[in-house]
């Protein structure tokens, strides 16, 4: 039998709400998604909230648990004090949809800005090579389980409905990372990109993403600051400086940063250097059907080389087994 705990949770909809008192019980082991599932069977059945793993993979139970944005399914219960209060509200960062649910659709439309990978043109389905070291470089990024706490904390949208227009956040800047080191991505434009259209500008480097990325992602150190350096590197770079002052425009090598390309008039009055065509993303090759064609998923030999030798014939001949088999027992129990 579990002990009583208190719990305070916030129940509502779009049109408002308030914090709900319970006493509810905690059995050892429990984390606070448990705890909310009981108090949805014994007290409030109405009570809305999303999940769907329950084991940190799915980032569907995004909460905040007094006050720190987490995972419900991953926050023990043994991390609070025994009398300590737990309150239970939705994330703040995106509007309540109801009780624990928030609708996080701002998310999906920033994913939909951002340009896909673009596959380098004039290279085969099939062709594509990369170095394991620069699998590896990316690997991090890919851990995203799309929990969106790095969204939800972050104080450039947090509090400021009117930011979310002009910034990705946190979760599109790793995106964007992870294609401006993809060595198969044609486009070389993601940190201006990033710069210019997702709102990188906008990040003053706090590392409040980084602190809550249940996936321990190095969000601040691995992704922002390096495109934010190398966005410095090409705007303010002395050589760079001296190479705008002596050259046109449109005489240096430098790529547009709009995701879709901009009308030349609306491109002249920005007043930036964003009038050139880009690279155009790439579909992905697939066939009539939407798969990848067989020839992108065969490899140029039937299997790896057998350890026995790639002429061996099987079953091997008796004499060619290494294979001995242990000394019967003894009589004597030797
Ligand atoms: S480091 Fe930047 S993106 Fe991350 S929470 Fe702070 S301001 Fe937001
Ligand atoms: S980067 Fe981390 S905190 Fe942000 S959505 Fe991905 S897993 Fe969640
Ligand atoms: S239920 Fe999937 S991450 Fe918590």
């Amino acid at each position: 039998m579990g002990t009583k705990r208190h719990f305070r949770v916030w129940r509502g909809d779009d049109t408002g709400g308030s914090l709900e008192d319970f006493q509810v019980e905690v059995n050892e082991g429990e984390v606070v998604l448990d705890v909310i599932h009981r108090l949805q069977a014994t007290q409030t059945p109405d009570l809305a909230v999303r999940w769907n793993c329950k084991a940190g993979k799915c980032g569907s139970c995004s909460m905040e648990i007094n006050g720190k944005p987490r995972l419900g399914c991953m926050t023990r219960m043994s991390t609070f004090n025994e009398t300590e209060t737990v309150t239970v509200t939705p994330l703040r960062t995106f509007p309540v949809i109801r009780d624990l649910v928030t609708n996080v659709n701002f998310n999906y439309q920033k994913a939909r800005e951002l340009p896909a990978f673009a596959p380098p043109a004039g290279v085969a389905p099939g062709e594509y090579r990369m170095q394991q070291v620069d699998v590896e470089r990316s690997q991090e990024f890919r851990k995203c389980i799309e929990c969106f706490l790095c969204q939800n904390v972050c104080h450039v949208i947090r509090d400021h409905e009117e930011n979310k227009h002009a910034f990705s956040g946190p979760r599109f800047f790793i995106r964007a990372a992870e294609l401006d080191m993809h060595p198969l991505d044609a486009r070389d434009d993601r940190k201006e990109l990033a710069q210019a259209e997702q709102g990188l500008g906008y990040c003053n480097i706090t590392k409040c993403c980084t602190e809550v990325c249940p996936e321990h992602i190095k969000i601040t150190d691995n992704a922002i600051i390096p495109m934010k350096e190398r966005v410095v590197d090409r705007r303010y770079d002395p050589v760079t400086w001296l190479g705008r002052k002596i050259f046109r425009r449109d005489q240096l090598d430098e790529q547009p940063v709009s995701a879709s390309p901009k009308p030349a008039a609306a491109a002249a009055d920005s007043g930036s250097n964003w009038h050139q065509e880009g690279p155009v993303p790439q579909e992905a090759p697939v066939g009539a059907d939407g798969k990848l064609v067989v020839a992108e998923l065969t490899l140029d030999r039937a299997a790896a080389g057998s350890p026995f030798g790639d002429d061996q014939v099987f079953p091997l001949p008796p004499e060619q087994l290494r294979y001995q088999h242990p000394s019967p027992p003894t009589g004597d129990g030797h």
